[in-house]
């Protein structure tokens, strides 16, 4: 049930906006109020009047309307409610919602908003499957934003494929379960990500080909599943995803201790690239070139983060999970790696140059556990993050 729950409804202009009627009995027979904003576009394929009749309020639509600034700024109705929803998503609502476009009411209101945002895609089949759109998908997921379908169907247009509107009663079990926060509410995870950088001298550094693209995305996807996610990540190409608690760290020691003052967590997923080793003695002015004579770097060895939180005699999360990086014997290296550290589950990839996943955006995976070896499919690294996190979900659930 919704009783009590509010949902601004953000009406895209395309043929699906139809579906939005029978959308807005669906949700107040459950006890939802709806407050609709149809964008100008939609107010093409359905009208503000029986949008309107069915909410039982007023349908907004413009975004420079005085009197209803007046009444009610942008910014206020953008926050009254507990979940935007904005459907149908079309191919250019998404790619304005990508962009931080704010050209309408409805583009404002989801830039002003400060609630989570559930969308509804839909469009013809070769728009979804388009460059561009699954780039602005990725940037909205990145974002934190939930998405429910499209489907795979007929479509208005006479082509077949994904792009159909997910159907009213699908869209109201993704704003049920958005309302009732995810399976990792109240559950702090830890994640660790990128790469480490370990001083020379005040310019150099030695460092590893780690993007930090595989731990944000894990970041991303369990905050997605409700989880309080400390985001500790050394010098990564990506952004931290939103929404979470970030430490940004350089070195292998500077990570270990932000780990430490992170713990207590219910689990620990430890993504980072930590290198291995450190220069024993960091410079403390830059290391001059001296003719004939070449520098000797004396080396030592960084902490084992991983290994230290997987031991630890009391306080250890409930899960630990590592990666392992392997460009030989994959699995072999990997589940001896598990023993050695005492990890619970490690999810392994092959990082050889050939497989193209260092810095990649895709990942092939196994994940390794006292069950066993489930050998994951390529996929992207969007996708093995989502398959992770569920799977953490249901370890701790
Ligand atoms: N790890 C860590 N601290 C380190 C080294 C690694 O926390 N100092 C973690 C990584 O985050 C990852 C796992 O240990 O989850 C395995 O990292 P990997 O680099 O594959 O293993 P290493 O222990 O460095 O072993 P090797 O380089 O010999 O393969």
């Amino acid at each position: 049930m919704l009783d009590g729950k509010r949902v601004l409804l953000i009406i895209g202009g395309g043929i699906a906006a139809f579906k939005c009627l029978d959308l807005i009995r669906r949700l107040k027979e459950r006890g939802a109020a709806v407050t609709p904003v149809l964008t100008s576009a939609a107010t093409e394929f359905v009208t503000p009047l029986s949008v309107s009749a069915l909410a039982g309020e007023k349908a907004y639509t413009d975004l420079f309307d005085l009197t209803d600034e007046a009444e009610m700024g942008h910014i206020q109705l953008s926050r009254i409610a507990d979940l935007v929803v904005v459907a149908p998503a079309t191919a250019d609502l998404m790619a304005k919602m990508a962009g931080g476009h704010a050209d309408d009411l409805a583009t404002t209101l989801l830039m002003a908003t400060d609630t989570p945002v559930l969308i509804a895609p839909a469009m013809n089949v070769r728009m979804w499957e388009h460059a561009a759109t699954q780039r602005n998908l990725a940037v909205l997921q990145g974002d934190g934003l939930r998405v429910v379908g499209p489907n795979e169907g007929d479509m208005a247009c006479g082509e077949f494929g994904f792009g159909r509107m997910s159907e009213p009663l699908e869209i109201v079990a993704a704003v049920e379960t958005a309302l009732a926060g995810g399976p990792l509410n109240g559950k702090r995870i830890l994640v660790t990500s990128g790469p480490t950088h370990e001083p020379i001298d005040p310019v150099r550094y030695i460092a590893n080909r780690s993007s930090g693209a595989q731990g944000t995305a894990v970041a991303t996807a369990l905050a997605a599943l409700g989880a309080d996610v400390v985001f500790v990540t050394g010098p990564a190409d990506v952004p931290p995803p939103a929404g979470v608690e970030v430490i940004a760290v350089q070195s292998a020691g500077e990570m270990l201790a932000a780990v430490e003052t992170a713990l207590p967590v219910d689990a620990g997923v430890f993504a980072a690239a930590v290198a291995d080793w450190r220069v024993k003695r960091e410079s403390s002015s830059k290391i001059k070139k001296n003719k004939g004579e070449l520098p000797v770097l004396e080396f030592a060895e960084n902490p084992d983060i991983l290994a230290q939180v997987s031991q630890m005699k009391s306080g250890r999360p409930g899960l630990v999970v590592g990666f392992a990086a392997e460009t030989d014997d994959v699995i072999s290296n990997a589940t001896a790696k598990r023993k050695r550290k005492g990890c619970d589950w490690i999810v392994a990839n092959d990082v050889s140059p050939e497989t193209g996943i260092m810095g990649g955006a895709e990942n092939a995976v196994h994940l390794i556990s006292d069950a066993g070896v489930e050998d994951w499919p390529r996929m992207s690294k969007d996708l093995v993050a989502r398959k992770l996190a569920s799977r953490i979900a249901e370890a701790l659930s």
